[in-house]
């Protein structure tokens, strides 16, 4: 989603300026610009609907300009105005001296912008973000110094959002957010500002993430100004910049998908054996609970629903997922859990979701992949998912990460609460420490089997995901992973609702993807689609067409159940969706429309 970047500094600003747009690409976009101070007073806008590397091309072709170190920069996701340069940022003001780049959706954006119409604003784009650069105006020519201008327009903007302003006369760059995260940052060589840590690179040592209410300037030493009382603490940043690298491999998501089973050996060696003991919950210092609620979106509310059966299963404790965007009609009984599940822990729907009365009395648990977000920051208490950075849009080895950490959680809540049978926790621990060796068995499976069938599927114009028990949520996630990389309709169903209404979809070729995770049940359901000629692929024991889950139907732990359901299944179904999506020319890394950090509701 929309990525900000900001700099002054003794280096050049737009290298800084692209470079640090690189490292936010990750989290999709559709238009990009910079905008950086001349030596005149003046200022240099170029902005492209292509990608950071087009802009870095124009650049270089531009005959040579005196540019100062200040600039700021932007990708943008279209949400107000369609994709196009005038509607890409920074957006100036009327007398193009008031530079403006804005991540977030203004709520009342046509009430202010007919306003200064009526004042005589002239508007160039169709986007909300350009009535902040006349609000600026306005506050400057009635002598208001930037920063305070900054921190009135805000004010008068309804809605959330990170803003940054530069005043190409001066080359003064300030900053303010809402509810969105905006992090600022100094180094020998100048200060800077942006969405996330990933554009500083390794310039910075720490950095400090903006609160409601603050205003920054980015000077020497940074300036802090607005209505809080006190600056916010300075966060060590680690830099990890080979995570960048691709290592060889063709793409990012190729890379995360082989990633997954070493992850999940580091995952489990952290907090195995805390979770059969209950050390895991202990640290987390929250109090006891009767339920839960797990609130979550996409793959992350996937993941979610492992974790809430493990619950279920295992203490017969009452837990349910809720859609983080429907969150407001959720009926949250007292002493429940709040698990909120983000890899970003910038998602605006989970962070307007945990703001709403129905989630006040609640104690919060975020388990995210990023410890500096703005959910970590709201939580009650985290646990991280330890991830590493994942730069492929279509979560992969985060959807693992998040389901073992949660289930470890799970277990160690359990375990201090009584509700576990405390003999059966050995027999869990043992059954989760076999994932990685699945999770490996499953990839190599699926990257021998999978690609020859996705070539099959090339002219389909969609495919149904079925599983029951624990199979559906996984079902849930190859079809989400399917539509999202290869732009064609895949739908999931419990495999026992099929003949309630969906069977009518399947006819001769029909492209059907069984999670079987054994049982007499589903064997009938294969049969059903099987009768209608559906092109079936099973991704079960010996026998199936990706014969993945082999070892892990083998010694089931609690009556078929082991705590993660069948995990390595959900492999040959990103490795499917991979590859059919180069089959059909897409880019697996950056599907269209998408983003990696959902920061509008
Ligand atoms: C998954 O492939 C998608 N990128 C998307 O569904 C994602 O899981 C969702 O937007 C939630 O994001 P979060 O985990 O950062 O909160």
């Amino acid at each position: 989603m929309c990525g900000i970047v900001a700099c002054r500094t003794t280096d050049s600003a737009p290298e800084y300026l692209c470079e640090a747009l690189e490292a936010l690409e990750y989290r999709g976009y559709d238009s990009v610009g910079i905008a950086v101070q001349t030596v005149g007073g003046g200022a240099l806008r170029l902005r492209s609907v292509h990608r950071v590397a087009e802009l870095v091309e124009r650049m270089a072709d531009l005959p040579p300009r005196d540019l100062t170190g200040a600039g700021i920069g932007h990708t943008r996701w279209a949400t107000h105005g369609g994709v196009s340069e005038r509607n890409a940022h920074p957006h100036t003001d009327c007398t193009g001296s008031v530079h403006v780049v804005h991540n977030g959706i203004i709520e009342n954006c046509e009430e202010l912008r007919t306003t200064l119409v009526s004042a005589g604003h002239l508007f160039s784009s169709d986007v909300d973000s350009e009535v902040i650069a006349h609000l600026v105006e306005d506050e400057l020519v009635r002598g208001v110094d930037l920063a305070a201008a900054l921190g009135h327009t805000i004010e008068l903007c309804e809605g959330s959002g990170a803003i940054v302003v530069m005043d190409s006369h001066s080359g003064r760059i300030v900053g303010a957010s809402r509810h969105a995260p905006l992090v600022v940052a100094a180094s020998p060589n100048g200060t800077f500002l942006a969405s996330d840590i990933s554009a500083f690179g390794p310039r910075v040592a720490s950095f400090q993430v903006l609160r409601d209410g603050d205003v920054v300037e980015l000077a020497v030493p940074v300036r802090w100004t607005g209505t809080n009382t006190d600056w916010p603490v300075a966060v060590a940043h680690t830099w990890a910049g080979t995570e960048l690298d691709l290592h060889g491999y063709p793409d990012h998501m190729a890379k995360e998908i082989d990633e997954q089973p070493e992850l999940a050996g580091r995952i489990l060696d952290r907090v195995g054996a805390d979770a059969t003991n209950g050390a895991l919950w202990r640290s987390l210092e929250l109090p006891d609970f009767d339920r839960v609620a797990i609130v979550g979106c996409g793959t992350s509310l996937n993941a979610g629903g492992i974790v809430a059966a493990a619950f279920r299963r295992f203490g017969i404790m009452p837990a349910e997922t809720v859609i983080a965007s429907e969150a407001a009609d959720a009926v949250l009984g007292p002493r429940t859990l709040v698990i909120a599940m983000s890899q970003s822990g910038e998602t605006a729907d989970i962070l307007h979701a945990l703001d709403g009365e129905n989630f006040a009395h609640c104690q919060v648990l975020a388990i995210t992949n990023n410890p500096h977000s703005s959910l970590a920051r709201r939580a009650n208490a985290i646990v991280e998912c330890s991830a590493g950075h994942e730069i492929g849009v279509a979560a992969t080895k985060t959807f693992v990460a998040q389901v073992l950490t949660g289930v470890a959680v799970a277990i160690s809540a359990l375990h201090e609460l009584g509700r576990v049978n405390r003999s059966n926790t050995q027999s869990i621990l043992d059954d989760l420490r076999r994932m990685p060796d699945l999770l490996a068995q499953s990839l190599t499976v699926a990257k021998d089997i999978v690609p020859p069938l996705a070539a099959e599927l090339a002219d389909s114009l969609g495919v149904i995901f079925l599983g029951r028990g624990a199979g559906v949520v996984y079902a849930a996630e190859g079809a989400l992973k399917l539509k999202e990389l290869t732009y064609r309709w895949a739908q999931h169903y419990p495999a026992g609702e099929l003949k309630h209404g969906p069977l009518a979809l399947v006819e001769e070729g029909t492209p059907v993807v069984i999670v079987d995770s054994g049982g007499a049940r589903i064997a009938g359901n294969i049969a059903e689609v099987a009768a209608r000629g559906a092109r079936l692929i099973t991704i079960g024991g010996a026998g199936s067409t990706i014969p993945a889950l082999g070892r892990s139907l083998l010694a089931p732990v609690d009556n078929g159940f082991q705590p993660c359901g069948p995990l390595e299944c959900v492999i040959p179904m990103q490795v499917l969706a991979r590859e059919l999506a180069l089959v059909l020319g897409r880019d697996v890394d950056k599907p269209r429309n998408l983003a990696k950090s959902v920061t509008v509701e």
